[in-house]
C-alpha cells in the first residue's frame, strides 16, 4: 500500500492530506483563507503567504494525527510545485523539503493542474480511468482542455485566452456586489433569476478549443452598471478608481442567471467539440467551477460520453488531490531533487514525468 503525505499551498488554502493507494483519503485538512481575502475581493498574495506560514505546521500535524500515522509509516511526501503564487508555493515547498530532510522520505513536486485531474480518482464511485479522456479544468486561475491518454501523459488542446472561468465568476460577482468568491454566490443568486432577462454573448475564438470570457464580463458590466456618458461625473470622480455604479433597474438575480447560462454554454460547446474530435471515452471535469450544478447538468445532457466530476469538497483546492496524483508518479518511479524550485507557471505537457 502506498501512503503519501501531501501538502498544497499554491493559492489561498493551506492544505495537507494523507492518501493511500491514490484513491483513499485517510485525512484531508483545508485551512481556508477566504475570510482574510474577502475584504480585498480577491486573493492578496502577501497576505496569503503569511497566512500559509502561520498555519502550515498545525495543518500538517492535524493531517498526520487524523490519519493515525507516524512518519516512518509513509512512503513519500508530495507538495504542489506549481503553477501558483510563488510566495504561497514556497511556504509549502520549504516545509515539505524540511520534512523530507528530517525523515529521509522521498519528495515529489506535483503539478497543481494534474492534482485537479486526480481529484476524480478520489470520488467514492470511481472505478477505472477511461483513457483517452478529456480533462476540463475550470478554476479561479485556470481554464484548460487536455487530452489525457495514460497516467501522466497529457496533450493540452486549448484553454482560455483571457480570464479563467472562475476568475470571470469572481469579477462578475464583485461587480454585482455579491460576496467573494463569486462562483457560489452567483450560483445562489441565479437560482431565482430569469435567464432570458438579458442576452449575453457566447464568445467565439479563433482556436477550436479555446475559450474567452472577458467579452462576456464586459457585456455584463454594460448591462448592469451606469455608463460614464449617462452620468454626470466630476473630474475627481473620473480620475479616481471608482467602483462602477449599478443601474437602478439592474436585477442581480437575472444578471447572475444570464451570465451563468452564457458562461456554461461556452464551456459545454467547447467540451463537446473536443470530446468528439479526440474520441474521448469520458469527460473529467475538475477545479472550483466544477462545483457548478448547471455546468454539470448541461454537460451531462450535451455529451455523448459520460461526464465525471469530483465530490463537492474536492472541487476547490485541497491536498488530497495532490496526494492522489503523487501516488501514480511515485509508482512510476518519479522523485524530485531536494533543491527543486517553485514554478509560477507550468503547463501540463505531453509527458510531465519526463520533465
Ligand atoms: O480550484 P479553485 O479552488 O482555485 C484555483 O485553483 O483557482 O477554484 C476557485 C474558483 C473561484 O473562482 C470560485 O468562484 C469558483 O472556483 N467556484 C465556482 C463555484 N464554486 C467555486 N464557480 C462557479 N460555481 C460554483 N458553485
Ligand atoms: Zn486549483
Amino acid at each position: 500500500m502506498t501512503k503519501i503525505l501531501a501538502i498544497e499551498t499554491s493559492c489561498d488554502e493551506t492544505a495537507a492530506a494523507v492518501i493511500t493507494d491514490g484513491t483513499t483519503i485517510k485525512s484531508n485538512i483545508v485551512a481556508s483563507q477566504i475570510d482574510l481575502h474577502a475584504q480585498y475581493g480577491g486573493v492578496f498574495p502577501e497576505v496569503a503567504s503569511r497566512a500559509h506560514a502561520e498555519s502550515i505546521s498545525a495543518v500538517v500535524e492535524q493531517a498526520m494525527a487524523e490519519a493515525e500515522l507516524t512518519y516512518d509509516a509513509l512512503d513519500a511526501i508530495a507538495v504542489t510545485q506549481g503553477p501558483g503564487l510563488v510566495g504561497s508555493l514556497l511556504v509549502g515547498i520549504n516545509f515539505a523539503k524540511g520534512l523530507a530532510l528530517a525523515t529521509g522520505l522521498p519528495l515529489l513536486g506535483i503539478n497543481h493542474l494534474e492534482g485537479h485531474i486526480y481529484s476524480l480518482w478520489l470520488a467514492p464511485d470511481f472505478s477505472e480511468a477511461e483513457f483517452p479522456l478529456l480533462a476540463l479544468i475550470v478554476s479561479g486561475g485556470h481554464s484548460e482542455l487536455l487530452v489525457m491518454r495514460a497516467h501522466g501523459v497529457y496533450q493540452r488542446i486549448g484553454g482560455t485566452i483571457d480570464d479563467a472561468a472562475g476568475e470571470a465568476f469572481d469579477k462578475v460577482g464583485r461587480l454585482l456586489g455579491l460576496p467573494f468568491p463569486g462562483g457560489p454566490a452567483i450560483e445562489r443568486a441565479a437560482a431565482t433569476g430569469a435567464t432570458a432577462a438579458y442576452a449575453f454573448p457566447r464568445a467565439k475564438t479563433d482556436g477550436r478549443y479555446d475559450l474567452s470570457f472577458s467579452g462576456l464580463k464586459t457585456a455584463v458590466m454594460r448591462a448592469a452598471t451606469v455608463q460614464p456618458s449617462a452620468r454626470r461625473q466630476s473630474r475627481r470622480e473620473r480620475g479616481a478608481e471608482k467602483r462602477a455604479e449599478l443601474r437602478a433597474d439592474a436585477n442581480i438575480n437575472d444578471l447572475a442567471a444570464a451570465f451563468q447560462d452564457a458562461l456554461t454554454d461556452a464551456l459545454v460547446a467547447t467540451a463537446c467539440r473536443a470530446a468528439s474530435d479526440f474520441a474521448a471515452h469520458a469527460v473529467y471535469l475538475a477545479g472550483g467551477v466544477s462545483a457548478n450544478q448547471l455546468l454539470r447538468r448541461k454537460l451531462a445532457a450535451a455529451l455523448a460520453v459520460p461526464v465525471r466530476y469530483p465530490p463537492l469538497f474536492l472541487c476547490t483546492d485541497n491536498a488530497a488531490m495532490i496526494g492522489a496524483a503523487a501516488c501514480f508518479r511515485y509508482r512510476a518511479g518519479h522523485r524530485s531533487p531536494l533543491d527543486f524550485e517553485a514554478r509560477a507557471s507550468w503547463r501540463l505537457s505531453e509527458d510531465v514525468y519526463g520533465d
